[in-house]
């Protein structure tokens, strides 16, 4: 079990190209007109001592829980100072606009997990009225994907103009996007930073111009952009410098997108290798994957030969969010990857790299303790959404929507009250409060004032827990609150001081508190 602790902390020490270093949070943060705001400050030497200066009116300083916090009605460009120990000031930006390109998380599919690089025209529209019929649409599941392998081959056309495989996608890229768009979803793309896709097939490295106005031709309206095939020096402490910079790689394909006329989302996909939480603002991109790529299991598993293939499992997520929380904010969300609920087992890319998954030479299937591996057990699927919400990770499905999905399944991924607390307005992530006798407990601020707890068990067994209020600085242990269970949609009754509960192994208890007057 250790290594993976270790992993965790290497992968959080690669070089940080950002010049921040007072701060372990956003220094720079968005927000919609007049809706609740917030702002969690923490240093990143934890012993100093914090304090926030040149407030715009309407916000305040929290002292105590070291938040600034409050409503601006007026859009604009507003700045404050954040002080450390007292003399060293670091100032935040805020943006207030009702025009920020992502200021929820984005709802919607990639292809990878499932079909790998089976992608086609007949897929995107078979999965979009797929998503019609099943609910996942009206649920708010509308930016729809292609990934790696859509391309006619390992290199570019000769003319320089990016093509699709002409047998896969016969009517071209642009007839896909009409069809999406004509069915009220926005339409998603994929390539890399480099001269090659992570499938080997052309990337936009030095095409970037060309890249973009194609796709902008094409009516995209997200660039999923990858960062396999960066050379990169690995340095004496075993860390890795890329070279260029993933900041000066990702800058060219802003660049690019802004000349294109078309406003593309940049959708950065390095992995967390290069702290993008960090910089990603700088390079427009609202959203990046923050780990390797996430596996439909809880355990995932560790290629020391190869740190680009490295397996996370929902455990592995767990461990590496407690880092992450501070840099979350409306238009500005780390990636937990697509998540795997709903595959069963199924998919392609999403079932290797787990500990104790092996596939069979004879078939290809995939086998665990000598049966067919079928993927997170159902507790370990809602642990993966419900954390999912709280982080307000973008909700990307990766399973096949033509298939019949498990109804236990579809219930938690068009659950309202689970999307509630991942689309909330306030965008936060949800507080790493620690871990008890094996269970994480964190806390999510949610823009009406209400506070989401959740509480995972990573023990192999189940366990009786005790939340104790006293340990969510949001809440007050003296209070009252009206608890509700938005996983099984019930209400649970009042709760002063405590509550106590057995949770599965791997299981998520969350709770949505409401203060009563
Ligand atoms: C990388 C990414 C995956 C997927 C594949 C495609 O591994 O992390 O999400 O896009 O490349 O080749």
């Amino acid at each position: 079990m250790k290594r993976y602790f270790v992993f965790a902390a290497a992968m959080m020490a690669l070089p940080c190209v950002s010049a921040q270093t007072l701060l372990h949070c956003s220094d720079r943060t968005f927000s919609l007109p007049s809706v609740r705001y917030m702002h969690k400050i923490r240093p990143a030497d934890s012993c100093a001592t914090v304090s926030v200066t040149a407030l715009p009116e309407g916000l305040r300083w929290n002292e105590q829980r070291r938040l600034v916090e409050g409503r601006i009605d007026t859009e604009g460009d507003y700045v404050y100072n954040v002080v450390v120990n007292g003399t060293d000031t670091v100032p935040v930006s805020l943006t207030v606009s009702s025009n920020l390109p992502m200021p929820t998380p984005m709802m919607g599919w990639l292809s990878w997990n499932v079909v790998l690089s089976n992608v086609s025209a007949s897929l995107l529209r078979e999965t979009a009225d797929a998503f019609h019929d099943k609910g996942l649409y009206d649920a708010g599941y509308r930016w729809l994907g292609i990934d790696d392998d859509w391309h006619c081959g390992p290199e570019r056309p000769a003319d320089g103009i990016p093509a699709p495989n002409r047998d896969r996608f016969p009517e071209g890229m642009a007839a896909v996007g009409d069809y999406l768009h004509d069915r009220g979803f926005k339409f998603g793309i994929y390539s890399t930073a480099a001269l090659a896709t992570c499938d080997n097939k052309f990337g936009s490295y030095l095409h970037e111009d060309v890249d973009a106005r194609e796709y902008a031709r094409w009516g995209v309206d997200f660039l999923k952009y990858d960062y396999c095939h960066v050379p990169s020096l690995k340095l004496g402490d075993g860390t890795y410098q890329h070279q260029p910079t993933a900041e000066y790689l990702y800058g060219r394909m802003r660049d690019a997108i802004k000349r294109s006329g078309r406003p593309i989302v940049l959708y950065m996909c390095e992995w967390g290798s290069t702290k993008p939480w960090t910089w990603a603002h700088r390079v427009d991109a609202p959203m990046w994957r923050a780990t390797h790529d996430h596996r439909d299991g809880w355990m995932g598993r560790i290629l020391e030969e190869d740190v680009h293939k490295q397996g996370i499992g929902v455990w592995q997520a767990l461990q590496i969010w407690p880092e992450l929380w501070p840099y979350t904010g409306v238009n500005h969300f780390s990636d937990a990857d697509m998540l795997c609920i709903g595959i069963r087992g199924r998919g392609l890319a999403s079932s290797i790299i787990l500990e104790g998954v092996s596939r069979r030479k004879e078939d290809g299937a995939f086998i665990k303790d000598g049966k067919p591996y079928l993927g997170m057990t159902s507790d370990e699927a809602k642990t993966e959404f419900v954390m999912w919400c709280m982080w307000s990770s973008p909700l990307m499905l990766s399973l096949d929507a033509r298939d019949a999905i498990d109804p236990e399944d579809l219930a938690v991924i068009t659950n309202p009250e689970l999307i509630a607390i991942n689309q909330d307005a306030m965008g936060q992530c949800a507080e790493y409060l620690g871990v008890r006798n094996g269970v994480q407990l964190w806390a999510k601020d949610l823009a009406d004032g209400s506070v989401a707890v959740a509480a995972v068990n990573l023990n192999d067994d189940p366990v009786e827990y005790t939340l104790d209020l006293s340990e969510v600085d949001a809440l007050d242990a003296d209070a009252v609150y009206n608890a509700r269970n938005p996983l099984i949609r019930s209400d649970e009754g009042s709760i002063k001081g405590n509550t106590s509960f057995v949770l599965s192994p791997h299981a998520v208890k969350v709770l949505r508190l409401y203060a009563t007057d």
